[in-house]
């Protein structure tokens, strides 16, 4: 882990704003590049950094590893309407200064033996799965990207993405690709894919659990990324507690990738209402 003063390289909207009943907007979705030799030269898919959002606020954010190229890397974040956070990232520029500190976490593995890999992408949940894929194509895998959002104007831009992949898309309301939940989508590729990585809201999750049938999901190996509120970001807290099967783990330590497998879904308050940023 290392602490960085990162430098700013770019900084620009790449979603607008989303409002939602009973839940929190959305208003903006952003990429950043930050210049931080150190972070990037360690950075695996699925580790994350801790950003310290400077003002007011004592708590660092944690933001997943989007990408990394060479000395750099980017984050992808949505801005919260009452996030003091994120309003205040969105309005850095090109050339301040943002203390980090990572990568952190444990990361997606890549099996040996896996040519094919389904990645599901809930929302914001493209965040850490975008580093996962180009890795993956870096081994020679094939990649399924599943993206899907609420609605098209949601969904992370295409061009942004890697090419190599194969991407299908779906939105809640219909405006671009097939009109459903991307776990709908899943059981088109199961038998295809040696392993699935999902990233998005807590709701997804439980789905995938609790339909591993339906989904053709049984006996597949499933990795997904846990999104908690943190207080540190460095297993000191104790904030980030959630309930598995193997006793209790901080999602900062030994997470944030779990099996889907590994969480006790059904126990009361076990990630409950932690679960708001990967939302669709
Ligand atoms: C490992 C990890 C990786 C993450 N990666 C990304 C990423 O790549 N991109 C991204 O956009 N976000 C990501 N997040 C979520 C991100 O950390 C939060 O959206 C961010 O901390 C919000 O900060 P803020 O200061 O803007 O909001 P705050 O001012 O902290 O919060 C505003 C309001 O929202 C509530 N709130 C904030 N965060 C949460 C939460 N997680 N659950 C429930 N309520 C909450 C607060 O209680 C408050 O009411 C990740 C989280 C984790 C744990
Ligand atoms: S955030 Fe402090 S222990 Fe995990």
């Amino acid at each position: 882990m290392k602490q960085a003063s990162a430098k700013i390289i770019e900084n620009r909207q790449i979603l607008e704003s989303f409002s939602r009943t009973r839940r929190r907007n959305i208003l903006s979705s952003w990429l950043i590049w930050l210049r931080c030799p150190e972070i990037a030269r360690e950075a695996r898919p699925g580790q994350f950094v801790m950003v310290c959002c400077g003002g007011e606020l004592i708590l660092p954010r944690p933001f997943s590893i989007h990408q990394v190229n060479d000395d750099q890397i980017a984050l992808c974040y949505a801005v919260w309407e009452d996030g003091k956070g994120t309003n205040w990232l969105a309005q850095c520029q090109i050339g301040d200064a943002v203390e980090i500190f990572g990568p952190l976490g444990n990361g997606f593995s890549i099996l040996p033996t896996s040519g094919n890999l389904l990645l599901a992408a809930g929302g914001i949940g493209i965040a850490p799965l975008h580093f996962l894929a180009q890795e993956a194509l870096r081994r020679d895998c094939s990649v399924t990207l599943l993206l899907g959002a609420a609605t098209a104007a949601q969904l992370y831009p295409k061009p942004l993405l890697p090419s190599g992949i194969k991407l299908v898309m779906a939105t809640e309301d219909g405006t671009k690709g097939k009109q459903s939940m991307i776990t709908d989508l899943v059981p088109d590729f199961t038998s295809w894919a040696d392993q699935v990585f999902a990233c998005g809201p807590m709701p997804m999750y439980r789905n995938m659990a609790v339909q591993k049938q339906r989904l053709k999901l049984a006996g597949k190996p499933v990795q997904i990324s846990l999104e908690v509120r943190m207080g540190c970001g460095l297993g000191v807290c104790y904030g980030c507690t959630v309930k598995t099967k193997n006793g209790l783990k901080q999602v900062c330590k030994d997470g944030p990738v779990f099996d889907l497998d590994d969480i006790l879904w059904e126990e009361p308050g076990n990630l409950k209402v932690r679960n708001s940023s990967f939302l669709l």
